[in-house]
């Protein structure tokens, strides 16, 4: 939701890293684009759209500058055009401002400014920004004490970077619930909302916390807390994760590509932590709260998007493999909940970019109960992992498509090792769901083979407007996932829904234009949804049906069924959601829309 990225440096090289770290922040908004750059005067070039159009533009090498800072915007206040994108300006056109985040008062701080006398050119909340800095300069005639002051005003959220045409020699940045993190390099200092921006230039990162600013040169980083007026001395981290460079290969989409990789995601899930030969499950990050699990006898589960269904799948998971009771709760509706907590309950966050808003505003909200705070992170070093007492990692590795798959499959394959691992063994089903899951990998590979046949049925499907996913059980939130994957890419109306639901309100849509997508796996309800099925047919929506290998009796009943490999209902949901998630990808690709970009939405959602 917004990318922002700065360099300040000996060399000038700012526009090459600016640039080059916007694009591979792009999954956080390509709504349009921006740069300002402070060379012998200051220079600011936008774009509406994708960064590269702005990287066609920024092409004189002499015009270079060794300190700028761009954006890349998902639009919240104004739609996406010129005077709207970022980086925005005072009048005078010596202060210059990015910004990610909401700025929940602008209104207010607009028309205390217009009152002054600043006059706006853009819809953005962002444009305050500037004209209350240069508010502030005029009266202090210092900048870091006008950009205190400035940032004091704003309530919201946001990670702001500023440079100032008078200073050329420090990039100024501030943050509040939005992600900033200050790579160390030689001689050089790069800012970005993501370390995966900077990481090809230094592992040294600093992570500003909530109410700090900084004044950033080419050699020192001095932080300061507003909220407490005091300097905070702040040593970098190393990170300790090697970033792999998001390459296509022979793939058309990085979608695609994210898909095929779920075997190797549910590999590197279970890697050194689950072993057959002694049948036990090791989760080195839950080891430092191991002795507070024992006393956990609820669990709340916050997300949202498709970290939500997977958490729904956790749910069925640790309640039936561990006994405790789960709740799944949408982070955005959670935090603002009045519910009663014991010290007993345990939350378990789950996000993909561990930089969610809604999520980490979840997180905070139970801060002060005592509650053990559990991350199912994929993101390394990211706020969520760095804010709960305890967690396990996805190692799902770099997600750029903005419509998750392989996080949502390392992310389920996560919450099975827990809810093992939560069961101390006192279950039935530990052994065989925890020998099984080593199998889950070469299934995985099988479903994916069958991609052709997925790819047939996508075209015969593609042209309905509407699309209900049904499932019971475990395929239930799958039925969930399915749907909105369907949605975000293709733009087909589908609902999600519990395949017993159907006869209370969704059966009425049903006619020979309303497709279903029935989820029925062998289990012990399959039955009851091959009843469901009948039913869709005997009103004439055409049925397309996932099924286990070998079964005969879907296709009695479905116009169309994708073969599953056969396993336990348990783990059903990674091999149903690959041939979900391809289904999506192939009804999007024969419409012609962008699977990777899908258009209003961002990867990364840090405002509310
Ligand atoms: C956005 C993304 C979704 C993602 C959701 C939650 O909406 O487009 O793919 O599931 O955010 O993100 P998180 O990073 O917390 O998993």
């Amino acid at each position: 939701m917004c990318g922002i990225v700065g360099y300040i440096g000996k060399k000038n090289s700012a526009s090459k890293f600016v640039l080059s770290g916007l694009q591979s922040l792009e999954y956080r908004g390509y709504d349009s684009a921006g740069i300002a750059l402070l060379s012998k005067k200051p220079q600011v070039i936008k774009q509406v759209g994708r960064v590269e159009g702005l990287a066609n533009q920024v092409t004189d090498e002499k015009a270079d500058s060794h300190i700028g800072i761009g954006h890349t915007r998902w639009a919240t206040h104004g739609s996406p055009t010129m005077l709207n994108a970022h980086p925005h300006y005072n009048t005078d056109q010596t202060v210059f401002v990015v910004h990610n985040g909401i700025i929940e008062n602008y209104q207010e701080l607009r028309e205390r400014l217009v009152s002054e006398g600043y006059s706006f050119v853009s819809e953005t909340d962002t444009e305050v920004v500037p004209h209350l800095i240069d508010f502030y300069l005029r009266k202090h005639k210092n900048f870091f004490t006008a950009f205190g002051l400035a940032i004091k005003d704003l309530e919201g959220a946001y990670a702001i970077a500023a440079i100032y045409d008078k200073e050329p020699e420090t990039i100024y940045v501030a943050r509040l619930s939005s992600p900033l993190v200050i790579g160390v390099g030689k001689d050089e200092h790069f800012i970005a909302s993501d370390a995966t921006a900077l990481m090809d230039r230094t592992k040294k990162v600093i992570y500003l916390d909530d109410y700090e600013i900084a004044a950033i040169t080419s050699d020192n980083v001095s932080v300061h807390n507003i909220k407490e007026a005091v300097e905070v001395k702040r040593a970098a981290e190393e990170l300790d994760y090697d970033h792999e460079k998001a390459e296509l290969g022979d793939y058309p989409h990085f979608m695609l590509k994210e898909i095929h990789e779920a075997p190797q995601t549910i590999q590197a899930a279970i890697r050194g932590r689950v072993r057959a030969d002694t049948n036990t499950i090791k989760l080195g990050g839950l080891e430092a709260v191991s002795q507070q699990l024992k006393y956990i006898d609820r669990i709340v589960i916050v997300a949202c998007g498709t970290s939500f269904y997977a958490g729904l799948v956790g749910e069925y998971l640790i309640e039936e493999i561990a006994g405790i009771p789960v709740e799944v709760q949408l982070a955005s509706e959670f935090k603002y909940r009045k519910e009663p907590f014991s010290r007993s309950t345990a939350l378990i966050a789950i996000s993909q970019s561990g930089e969610t808003a809604d999520t980490i505003a979840a997180i905070k909200k139970v801060e002060n109960y005592g509650v053990l705070t559990l991350g199912v992170v994929n993101a390394v070093g990211s706020t969520i992992a760095r804010i709960t007492d305890a967690g396990v990692y996805c190692h799902a590795g770099h997600e750029q498509s903005v419509a998750s798959t392989k996080a949502f499959i390392a992310q389920v394959t996560v919450l099975t090792e827990i809810a093992l691992h939560l069961s101390e063994g006192r279950t039935p089903l530990y052994k065989p769901v925890l020998q099984e899951l080593l199998e889950l990998p070469d299934k995985a590979k099988q479903v994916l083979e069958n991609a052709p046949e997925i790819e047939k049925l996508a075209k015969k499907y593609s042209s309905y407007r509407d699309f209900l996913y049904l499932g019971r059980n475990y395929a239930y939130p799958c039925a969930l996932e399915g749907s909105l994957k369907l949605k975000e890419l293709s733009y087909i109306h589908a609902e999600g829904y519990a395949a017993g639901e159907m006869k209370h309100g969704p059966l009425a849509m049903i006619d020979k234009d309303f497709p279903t997508f029935a989820i029925a796996c062998d289990s012990e309800l399959m039955e009851k949804t091959i009843s469901n099925i009948q039913e869709i047919k005997a009103r004439k929506g055409p049925v397309l049906a996932i099924a286990t290998e070998g079964n005969k009796k879907v296709s009695q009943h479905a116009d169309d069924v994708i073969y599953v490999p056969s396993t336990l209902e348990q783990l059903q949901p990674l091999l149903v959601c690959i041939v979900l998630q391809l289904f999506a990808y192939y009804v999007a690709v024969e419409k012609g829309y962008n699977v990777d970009r899908p258009r209003n939405l961002a990867k990364s959602v840090t405002v509310e």
